[in-house]
């Protein structure tokens, strides 16, 4: 079989740790996990023990002010899903942005069916968000703004402290999407003055798919339980517990994966975030030289070394679909990369790219120089001949 040179990690990372393997075979070989908080028998406790540790180095990561406010969840989807339909109601004014991924739109257009009115901060043309925006769409109304950190089309970053502060000057509740920078960027928490994180654990974090959460910051908040059903405690209570981290936890929880996560954080803490975060900056930057004065290429997004980013270089060329591009160089070079609106739809109309759609190359900390250079040379290849 042709080699996979893989550049799928927005969507994905590919390659894992070797220990997150390992640590999802053992989690089922060795027969020693149970359903935590479901028993006081090792193997429940085992569990238990597990999901505990996790959350304490989950807290550490993103700066969390409590290891009791991380619940664990499917994935960025399901954690966004709790959030916004289980805080935001009709009444409310809610501020988000067009880099925002369908994850976020999706249930606040729900939202919006119901009552809810959504207005949404601009980017400029190099994808920047319009920091001006913020204040000018806020109303007496306004009772949220959810933000994407970085864009899974650009992978630039929004500033979480500029907007943080923001928002606590405000009396806004801050939520954001970190489903393309947990285990990219910098995350404090307490600092960026974040309310609710919501991460996926399959990305950059380097677990399992399937695996995700909630990391909630350091203000009350009222939420309503969305899903609801078993809660290991309370049993005979009609309502189901509001109390961290239960509140988004109702049924069994995937220990399984979530043993796989934990060697993903562990992996994340050796390496150290700054290292990583430096390593893939390199990638792209690296690959976005190499490729940017090829004829007919347009690019999406700010390159300045200077703005904090995710490893994402989104690109077209020109007189390409962006599905033909992706399908040339899966078939003539093993180049495995993402095409069309990568469910962001609003970034896609800001660009002008709804018809075309983008080529999106997104490296992962095991891509290597080589890669990058022979993907570089590929589309320079493919864009000469045509
Ligand atoms: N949201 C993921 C992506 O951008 C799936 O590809």
């Amino acid at each position: 079989m042709t080699e996979l040179y893989y550049f799928d990690n927005s969507a994905t990372t590919l390659k894992k740790p070797a220990a997150v393997a390992e640590a999802v075979y053992h989690a089922i070989a060795d027969g020693q996990l149970g359903n935590p908080a479901r028993g006081s028998h090792s193997a429940s406790l085992n569990a238990l023990r597990l999901t505990e540790a996790l959350r304490r180095k989950t807290a550490v990561l993103f700066g969390g002010p409590d290891a009791a406010n991380v619940a664990f969840t499917a994935n960025a989807t399901a954690s966004l899903n709790l959030v916004l339909k289980g805080l935001l109601t009709p009444a409310d004014h809610i501020i988000t942005t067009v880099t925002e991924h369908n994850a976020v739109l999706r249930p606040l257009y729900q939202l919006e069916e119901q009552g809810a009115s959504i207005s949404f901060v601009g980017v400029d043309e190099c994808g920047t968000l319009i920091y001006p925006d913020f204040s000018r769409l806020l109303r007496p109304d306004t009772r949220a703004v959810v933000v994407n950190h970085a864009s899974n089309v650009t992978g630039n970053a929004a500033d979480l402290e500029w907007i943080g502060s923001f928002c606590r000057e405000h009396g806004l509740i801050f939520i954001v999407d970190a489903s393309q920078s947990a285990g990219v960027l910098d995350i404090d928490m307490v600092k960026q003055h974040i309310d609710v994180l919501c991460f996926t654990g399959h990305k950059s974090l380097y677990g399992p798919q399937g695996t995700g959460g909630i990391c909630l910051g350091d203000r009350p908040l009222a939420f309503v339980p969305v899903v609801t059903g078993g809660s290991g405690f309370h049993s005979f209570d009609k309502q189901y517990p509001k109390q961290m981290p239960t509140l988004f936890e109702a049924g069994t929880q995937n220990v399984h994966g979530l043993a796989g996560l934990s060697a993903g954080l562990d992996y994340i803490e050796q390496k150290g975030l700054a290292a990583i975060s430096l390593q893939l900056k390199e990638l792209t930057l690296r690959f976005h030289d190499q490729i940017k004065d090829i004829p007919g290429i347009i690019l999406y997004g700010s390159f300045a070394s200077d703005v904090a980013r995710a490893p994402v270089v989104s690109l077209n060329l020109e007189g390409w679909d962006s599905g033909d591009l992706s399908d040339a160089l899966f078939m003539d070079y093993g180049i495995a990369v993402r095409p069309g609106a990568h469910c962001a739809p609003l970034i896609h109309q800001a660009f002008g790219t709804e018809k075309t759609g983008m080529v999106r190359f997104s490296f992962s900390s095991f891509n290597t120089l080589e890669e990058i250079d022979y993907a570089a040379k590929s589309l320079r290849q493919l864009a000469e001949e045509g």
